[in-house]
């Protein structure tokens, strides 16, 4: 099976999973570099894939919980903390998107932010172009539902491209606040680690 390394994590690329690319370092960066250490705080990865970015959290110390529309990712992610010796505790998308269970510590989301329409159980075209038009579908429904999975607290690393206007994205969420922590620019496309808090008292009060 393929293998992916960056910065000292280690993982196998199961079949059908999307492949670690640019978009999953700038997000393990943001894991190593812009988070304090994780000290048993709690930490959910939404769309891990092979799982590459939440292993790098529980390698910091972080009480690790993931999910992924696809199976096979779910599957991966646990096999490949299962090899660095790490747990973590899969939950369902829904209980994320519907917002159920009270608040995280950190929440990070590298989510399909190509613009495009996906029908059905095509897993590795959904992971990046998933995002309906202009690539901002998945992440509307991400933000919406981040305030009632943040405390005062909390912190959310997301990762956007240049295509989903982050400006625009501002302007519609003022109950968040966004920092570009981090960009990448490759050819005419830009990404961004982005890092959100709550703003005023929006922000959920049930610590899990
Ligand atoms: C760009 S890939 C990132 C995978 C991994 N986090 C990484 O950085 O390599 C996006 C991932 O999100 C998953 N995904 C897409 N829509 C989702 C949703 N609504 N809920 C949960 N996972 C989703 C995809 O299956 C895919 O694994």
């Amino acid at each position: 099976m393929l293998r992916d390394f960056y910065r000292g994590v280690e993982v196998l690329i199961c079949p059908g999973v999307y492949h670690p690319a640019e978009d999953t370092y700038l997000l393990v960066d943001g894991v190593m570099d812009h988070l304090p250490p994780g000290e048993g705080r709690s930490f959910l990865e939404v769309g891990s894939g092979t799982g590459m970015v939440t292993v790098a959290a529980a390698l910091r110390g972080y009480s690790v919980h993931f999910c992924d529309l696809n199976p096979r990712a779910v599957l991966c992610t646990r096999e490949n903390l299962r090899r660095a010796g790490l747990e973590g505790e899969e939950i369902d998308p829904e209980e994320f998107f519907e917002g159920e269970g009270g608040a995280y510590d950190v929440i990070v989301f590298n989510p399909p932010y190509l613009p495009g329409r996906v029908e059905g159980e095509e897993w590795e075209r959904l992971a990046l172009e998933g995002g309906g038009p202009r690539g901002r579908g998945v992440i509307e429904r991400f933000l919406r539902a981040l305030p009632g999975q943040m405390g005062r607290s909390s912190v959310a690393l997301l990762i956007l491209s240049s295509l989903n206007s982050p400006s625009e994205i501002k302007e519609v969420h003022p109950e968040l606040s966004f920092e570009i922590l981090k960009n990448l620019t490759m050819g005419l496309e830009t990404l961004y680690l982005v890092e959100i808090r709550a703003v005023g008292e929006h922000f959920s009060t049930i610590q899990r």
